[in-house]
């Protein structure tokens, strides 16, 4: 007989900013126990799910977590108590309805992914199989290419960069420990050429450096010395990945480029710098590259660049499905960035990717810029097999736990681990 749910409570425990987030745990009637926190980001979306926090003043600056914690062990918990945990979708369905709203705003985001991720963990643990397999099935044994973030700016940093994220993508390697090597080997790399130029190398939110640049081009040049300098071939091996997340410097109708002082920018003039740069440095993916509302950019954005490089929407989406039908019907993007927390529940994102996949789009599993030491998202990755994972750089534990659960994954699937570019079919 299966198990069923005996307990599930929460705490408030910290996320990688000192900021509070929230951790629950779930209790089998066989006395399994899982438990699953919730990360939180910085350049939200102006549609995500509501991150629910207290406002009381007294407490972290008002960023408390109290009442979504009590949401879970005064309503969620006593709802979920004698439900079968394998049945994810039953649970997130209820989990839903308990809210009742559209955004998620009563019971808070955090409450319900907290104890949707946390059911699906104690299921996994029921079944006795990795939680990857019992998201994934038999087929999941994809690692995916890390895109790590090894250059901060925007909103996560407090440099002279307005775009939020230079990544390096390591296309080339034959396997995930490979690629994590290379992608750490530049990021030393790297460090030592902003050491030799007398830049500062403290970093930013997701580990990348975040040095004081003179714009924001700069940061392509000194990634592709680092590639070089680590004994590697730009494009061939190791790609660029950009997420400027543009959300976060428009004003009033413009892209307002004020961090580096280089102006103030329309969409059309956003999307042929990009064009440029994709002339110039061997970018294979733009996240974000224009604001949330943008759509009519987004539409010509892949038009002109869409063939070339994977356009990734992030804020534009917010792992929403409403949104991605109308991307997909728009042809706004050719890719989704998928974040559980935007939305809510393990069942929804489901739903967010299968339409990716149906709609023969690239999708990339990301972490937040505030993030816990949870390896969900690693699993996750594997689980969904989409080729691409977002979850920092080479350093900072929070980002560095998903790394390392992804090398445990490889080596338990053995010669089974299939390791290849997401774009090596199709458009690069
Ligand atoms: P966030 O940043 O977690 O601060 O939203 C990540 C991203 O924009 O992809
Ligand atoms: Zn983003």
């Amino acid at each position: 007989m299966n198990p069923s749910i005996s307990s599930v409570r929460a705490l408030e425990i910290l996320d990688s900013r000192g900021n509070p987030t929230v951790r629950v745990f779930v209790t089998l009637s066989n006395g399994l126990r899982a438990a699953s926190s919730v990360p939180s980001g910085a350049s939200t979306g102006e549609h995500e799910a509501v991150e629910l926090r207290d406002g009381d003043g007294d407490r972290y600056g008002g960023k408390g977590v109290l009442r979504a914690v009590a949401h879970v062990n005064e309503t969620i918990g006593p709802a979920l108590l004698g439900k079968n945990p394998l049945r994810q979708a039953e649970i997130d369905r209820l989990l839903i309805d308990l809210d009742g709203t559209r955004n998620k705003g009563k019971l808070g985001a955090n409450a319900l992914l907290g104890a949707s991720m946390a059911v699906a963990r104690a299921a996994a643990k029921a079944a006795s199989i990795p939680l990857y397999a019992y998201l994934g099935g038999p087929g999941a044994v994809r690692l995916p290419v890390p895109m790590m973030n090894i250059l901060n700016g925007g909103m996560h940093a407090d440099n002279s960069v307005d775009f939020q994220e230079f990544m390096v993508m390591p296309l080339g390697a034959p396997s995930f420990a490979e690629a994590l090597r290379w992608g750490a080997e530049t990021f030393h790399a790297l460090k030592r050429i902003l050491k030799g130029m007398s830049l500062a190398t403290n970093v930013g939110d997701e580990g990348g450096f975040a040095p004081n640049l003179r714009s924001n081009e700069e940061a392509c040049e000194v990634i592709v010395a680092a590639i070089e300098a680590a004994g590697y071939r730009p494009g061939k091996d190791i790609a660029i990945a950009m997420d400027p997340a543009a959300s976060s410097f428009f004003r009033e109708g413009e892209y307002d480029l004020a961090k580096s002082g280089q102006g103030r920018k329309s969409s059309f003039d956003m999307t042929a710098l990009y064009e440029k740069w994709i002339g110039k440095y061997p970018i294979v993916s733009i996240e974000d590259g224009l604001a949330e509302n943008d759509w009519e950019g987004f539409r010509e954005q892949t038009e002109a660049l869409g063939k070339k490089i994977q356009i990734v929407g992030d804020d534009l989406y917010v792992t929403n499905t409403t949104f991605i039908e109308r991307g997909i019907q728009e042809k706004a993007t050719n890719a989704v960035l998928i974040k559980l927390n935007q939305i809510g529940t393990v069942t929804e994102t489901l739903e967010a990717i299968h339409l990716c996949r149906k709609a023969g789009w690239g999708f990339v599993v990301s972490h937040r810029s505030g993030e816990t030491e949870d390896t969900f998202l690693a699993d996750f990755a594997v689980a969904m097999g989409g080729g691409q994972i977002k979850t920092g750089s080479a350093c900072r534990s929070e980002r560095i736990a998903k790394y390392n659960r992804l090398l445990e994954i490889e080596a338990e699937l053995g010669t089974t681990a299939v390791f290849e570019s997401p774009f090596s079919a199709g458009r690069r």
